[in-house]
């Protein structure tokens, strides 16, 4: 495993009303945190305001995408850039003025909804990482990848266009999320996971190097909830989780009622 602390994200993803979050941070503020594990929220764009003014700084705050700068009439080249006319887009400079600290990039649900490509998603991670902005990088095949046995090359593939693209791996955290496993219920077991988490970080020390293959966490993402995160948390490569759904619920409820 990693020799970094255990890292716990919440991606809220398109989820929560003012008062829902009100809630859900209330929640957090009291929940009891052990004192060596990072603890990492990514609420929608629009309420991160509300949550830096109100949450505990126990926790920190990620949002979940960020913008790069792409220019339109530039076939295959992409333009990194501060922000400034692109409508609808929200700046790294605007994401660490409001008291974000992480940004998730690469997540599945913009490359296979959104259309994001790898090129598009290295850029940006190494756009925010000069800006000072850590990244949770997401990587993950897709069933149909997996029951090709493609799930390494996939994953390598994704993993090649962050390393391409990015200065330095001291402020990157890799989010492993096969597709299959986001939000369907469908966890991966403790092996798949591991199995996985022990390719990426062989690749990381063949790649890039020994040292960064040794620090860097490896994330798990896809159906995690309090009821199969011990033993999931147990194997050796699994440094930590970005959660979706379950970090929705109440952090004491959960671990209270793990079945729920
Ligand atoms: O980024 C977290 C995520 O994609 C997993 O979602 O709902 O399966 O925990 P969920």
């Amino acid at each position: 495993g990693s020799s970094g602390k255990f890292f716990v994200g919440g991606n809220w993803k398109c989820n929560g009303t003012t008062a829902s979050i009100s809630k859900l941070v209330s929640d957090l503020n009291e929940a009891k945190v052990e004192a060596d594990v990072d603890v990492v929220v990514a609420p929608p764009f629009v309420y991160i305001d509300q949550v830096k003014k109100t949450l505990t700084d126990r926790v920190e705050i990620s949002s979940q995408n960020s913008w790069v700068g792409k220019g339109g009439a530039f076939t295959g080249e992409i333009r990194v850039g501060k922000g400034g006319a692109f409508t609808g887009e929200i700046s790294v400079e605007q994401l660490k003025d409001v008291g974000c600290t992480w940004v998730i990039l690469g997540h599945s649900e913009r490359r296979h909804v959104i259309g994001e490509d790898d090129q598009f998603i290295g850029k940006k991670a190494a756009y925010a990482l000069t800006e000072n902005l850590k990244v949770i990088a997401c990587i993950g095949e897709k069933l149909e990848e997996r029951e090709a046995g493609k799930t390494f090359d996939v994953c390598f593939q994704q993993l090649k266009a962050y390393a391409d693209n990015v200065p330095s791996w001291d402020n990157i955290v890799v989010a492993y999320e096969p597709v299959w496993a986001i939000g369907t219920g469908k966890v991966a077991t403790p092996e798949q996971a591991q199995e996985v988490h022990v390719a990426i970080r062989d690749w990381l020390k063949k790649n890039v190097s020994a040292e960064v293959a040794s620090k860097t966490r490896i994330i798990y993402g896809g159906s995690v909830n309090g009821g199969n995160c011990a033993e999931l948390a147990k194997k050796e490569d699994i440094d930590g989780f970005l959660v979706g759904g379950a970090s929705l619920k109440n952090p004491t409820q959960q671990t209270l009622q793990p079945k729920s």
